[in-house]
């Protein structure tokens, strides 16, 4: 029996390539057999991703918030590599800001960088000819944060539940072309972003944080495994939805 999860013979494309998650999803998609397009802004980061994979992957050292040049960047990319298979959208940065600091101006890059991006991505690679026409997967990397609240967050917040709710209706408007379009919300993940958030310079804060995942902290791997889920023909009747991979943080 072939394995389900298996990723020989699909391209996919991960932003966000250069650390963390993002550099997590692309070792274990290239350990299933993916070929890889990686993007993030750090082209010293892709390299270290890339030289972790036995496959060598395309590196596009772009700002995905500089839409032309990514978009452009991407396309020759896909004209090289062949139709894309799956996308994982993890680039994403983080604040903790209260109301009275929420300005436009302040919450401008976070949509930027966290929702506009991911969507402009989408469009590129949802264009005929662009996608493998037997099945797209498009994975959005949300988190918690969009499904359940905490102090400062809300600009993070704001952002992440435009992921999850944006994935309902694309994932409706583009069933029909074999595109699959789901979220992931991780809880804490041990990672840059989480060892750089106000909470881990505070051992009380971080203890706090620690103890509302049940299982612990969140190791990339998790959210990795997750995403070979979700990009694999095992979730092929799976879309408009959110895998929350939490350690149990929002079933309380
Ligand atoms: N860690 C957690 O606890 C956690 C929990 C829930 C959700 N998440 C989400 O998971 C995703 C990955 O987070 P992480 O923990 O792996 O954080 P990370 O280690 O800080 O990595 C963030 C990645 O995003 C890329 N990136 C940020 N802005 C970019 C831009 N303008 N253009 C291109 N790339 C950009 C960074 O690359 P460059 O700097 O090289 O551009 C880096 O590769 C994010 O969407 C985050 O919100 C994380």
């Amino acid at each position: 029996m072939q394995n389900p999860f298996s990723l020989i013979n699909k391209t996919i494309v991960i932003t966000g390539a250069s650390s963390g998650i993002g550099r997590q999803c692309a070792v274990t998609a290239d350990a299933m057999g993916a070929k890889l397009i990686l993007i993030a802004r750090s082209l010293e980061g892709l390299q270290k991703t890339g030289a972790l994979c036995s496959q060598t992957p395309l590196l596009i050292s772009s700002d995905v918030t500089d839409y032309a040049k990514t978009e452009h960047e991407l396309k020759s990319a896909i004209d090289r590599v062949g139709k894309i298979d799956g996308i994982i959208h993890a680039a994403g940065i983080s604040t903790t800001l209260p109301l009275k600091n929420i300005t436009p101006e302040k919450l401008e890059p976070f949509f930027q960088t966290n929702v506009y991006a991911g969507i402009n991505i989408t469009k590129l690679v949802t264009k005929m000819g662009n996608y493998n026409k037997e099945g797209l997967s498009v994975v959005f990397i949300a988190s918690v944060m969009g499904i359940v609240g905490e102090l400062g967050k809300t600009i993070y917040s704001l952002t992440k539940g435009a992921l999850v709710a944006g994935t309902r209706s694309l994932s409706l408007e583009l069933a029909s072309k074999n595109i699959r379009v789901n979220c992931i919300a991780p809880g804490v993940v041990e990672s840059p972003m989480s060892s750089n958030a106000v909470y881990a310079q505070d051992k009380e804060a971080f203890d706090k944080i620690k103890s509302y995942h049940p299982l612990g902290l969140g190791k990339p791997e998790d959210i990795a495994n997750a995403c070979v889920y979700l990009l694999s023909d095992a979730s092929r009747w799976v879309t408009g939805t959110t895998l929350i991979v939490d350690g149990g943080y929002t079933a309380r």
